[in-house]
């Protein structure tokens, strides 16, 4: 039993989730994805609910994937028929057996039920076909009925029975026992169906096979009808790592696996969700940016490329040198001492403002920063903008220039114009620097987005330099930006003379 079968329902299940409905061709597509995971069960649709989904198990078994492809009935020989019709490799049949769903779902009795099982099972066997039967709402049936139930589908000849936690209110405990008390009734394989509605699916179906199931129904990001089933990445892991089973799963294809679903059925993935979500191996805090740098299993119980992910360090107000210093090196950015503690200051800076600092914008912070050279003849001091409807935009800016303080004001067609005009009204005695390019990119897309401005410069001499200037507030960037360029020229000029 070190071999654990992963029956996937992304297909059926999880295409009950609300809001979502794929055509045959997005079926095609992630059925796929799934073989090449390698899955051992595809559980592809509902033939007889459309048409759409005859035609969509149709086309998957003219493609002879590797992985069975399974087709969900009713225990109705109408509905066995259109599974038939499709050719599939196995089929999945149900019928509620808990009192609840008996009497009010299907306003049938007990031993009508029981018959029904026991007619379908024996049809989709007398045709040849692999068979897998789920009493439905396994968990709410009375136990002695459930067994009797179990049995007389073992005795039709159904290949595999399978523990449906239909409403999902199994606890780990609960489930484990279920599932041995069923084993002492019946030999067939059995398999556990779990519902997540109190956020249990995974750990209940692992509890399954505790229990002494070889089976699990999963589904790609946990998809499926209200709270979902067991999310497939969680399980798989879950057996590889904890419980040292196997499966056939590909897990370095995992990522990529619920990227695609997510695109396909447009469910967005929560970012703390395990194993798959944007935050699962991002790491924000000093401490365990420094740790993962230093030795990854400190902070990272999965080596994130088993998975199919790269780990990553976030610049936030908690972030470290260390964290913030292997990212940048990641990217080939190389600041020295003194930038490298500018660069962290302004990544707090923005933390403490309330602000996820993103690779974009750290990098463009460093890039802004890397550009401004430690020796400065001029630097920014104040700078006063106002602009609106009715007002011309005026700036006034402080620069100290050698150590001394000017004041200089500007009027301008918008508050960025003014600004470098003031800065220019100073500078001018130093020398004559236009302006020839600028651009301007808000990197985080929000109207709280950290600005990049990349700017040309040029003297009266024709000495051009580019410059670039990175803050959340645009004139503050356009500003930096000119300030740079400014020092880079009136630099450069001095370095000639001497
Ligand atoms: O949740 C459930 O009971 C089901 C059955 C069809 C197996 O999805
Ligand atoms: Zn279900």
């Amino acid at each position: 039993m070190d071999y654990i079968r992963i029956f996937d329902t992304t297909l059926r299940d999880g295409e009950q989730t609300p809001g979502v409905s794929l055509t045959p061709e997005e079926k095609m597509e992630i059925a796929i994805q799934l073989d090449k995971l390698g899955v051992d069960v595809i559980e592809a649709g509902f033939p007889s609910a459309s048409k759409g989904e005859e035609k969509a198990l149709k086309d998957l078994m003219s493609i002879g994937l590797k992985a069975e492809i399974c087709a969900l009935t009713r225990a109705l020989k109408s509905d066995i028929d259109s599974a038939i019709s499709c050719d599939v490799n196995s089929i999945h049949t149900f019928i509620s057996t808990s009192d609840v769903q008996m009497k009010y779902a299907l306003n049938m009795t007990p031993e009508q039920v029981l018959e029904a099982v026991r007619n379908s099972v024996e049809y989709i066997k007398d045709h040849g076909f692999i068979c897998e039967f789920s009493p439905m709402d396994a968990t709410r049936t009375r136990m002695e009925f459930l067994r009797r139930v179990c049995k007389v589908a073992e005795e039709a000849g159904a290949d595999r029975i399978n523990i449906p936690d239909t409403v999902g209110i199994m606890c780990p405990s609960s489930m484990r026992k279920l599932i041995e008390s069923i084993k002492e009734v019946v030999d067939v394989p059995l398999s556990v169906h779990c519902h997540n509605d109190f956020g249990l699916a995974v750990a209940n179906s692992l509890a399954g096979v505790e229990g002494g199931a070889s089976q699990i129904h999963v589904t790609v990001n946990g998809l499926g009808e209200r709270a979902g089933n067991a999310a497939l990445e969680e399980t798989v892991m879950a057996l590889h790592m904890i419980y040292q089973k196997k499966t056939g799963v590909n897990t370095r294809l995992l990522y990529e696996t619920s990227k695609m679903v997510s695109r396909l059925t447009g469910v967005i993935i929560q970012p703390n969700k395990a194993i798959v979500g944007e935050n699962a191996f991002a790491h924000e805090s000093g401490i365990h940016t420094r740790g993962v740098v230093v030795k990854p299993s400190t902070f990272e119980p999965i080596d994130p490329e088993i998975v199919g992910r790269k780990r990553k360090l976030i610049a936030g107000k908690l972030a470290g040198r260390h964290g913030i210093m292997a990212e940048l090196r990641e990217a080939g950015i190389k600041p020295n001492e003194y930038q490298l503690r500018e660069i962290v200051n302004r990544v707090k800076e923005l933390g403490d403002k309330g602000k996820t600092v993103t690779d974009a914008d750290l990098f463009a912070i460093a890039r802004a920063v890397i550009g401004i050279s430690e020796e400065k003849i001029i630097d920014l001091r104040d700078l006063a903008v106002i602009t609106g409807r009715g007002i011309i935009p005026t700036a006034s800016v402080r620069l100290s220039v050698e150590g001394e303080e000017y004041v200089a004001a500007e009027t301008g067609v918008g508050p960025v114009d003014a600004a470098i005009k003031a800065v220019q009204k100073i500078t001018s005695k130093l020398a004559d620097i236009k302006l020839r390019e600028y651009r301007l990119e808000a990197l985080t897309g929000g109207s709280d987005a950290v600005a990049e401005v990349i700017i040309k410069v040029e003297d009266k001499d024709g000495n051009i330099v580019s410059a670039r200037g990175a803050r959340e507030d645009i004139v503050m960037a356009s500003v930096e930006a000119m300030i740079n360029g400014i020092n880079k020229i009136l630099l450069k000029k001095r370095r000639l003379i001497s």
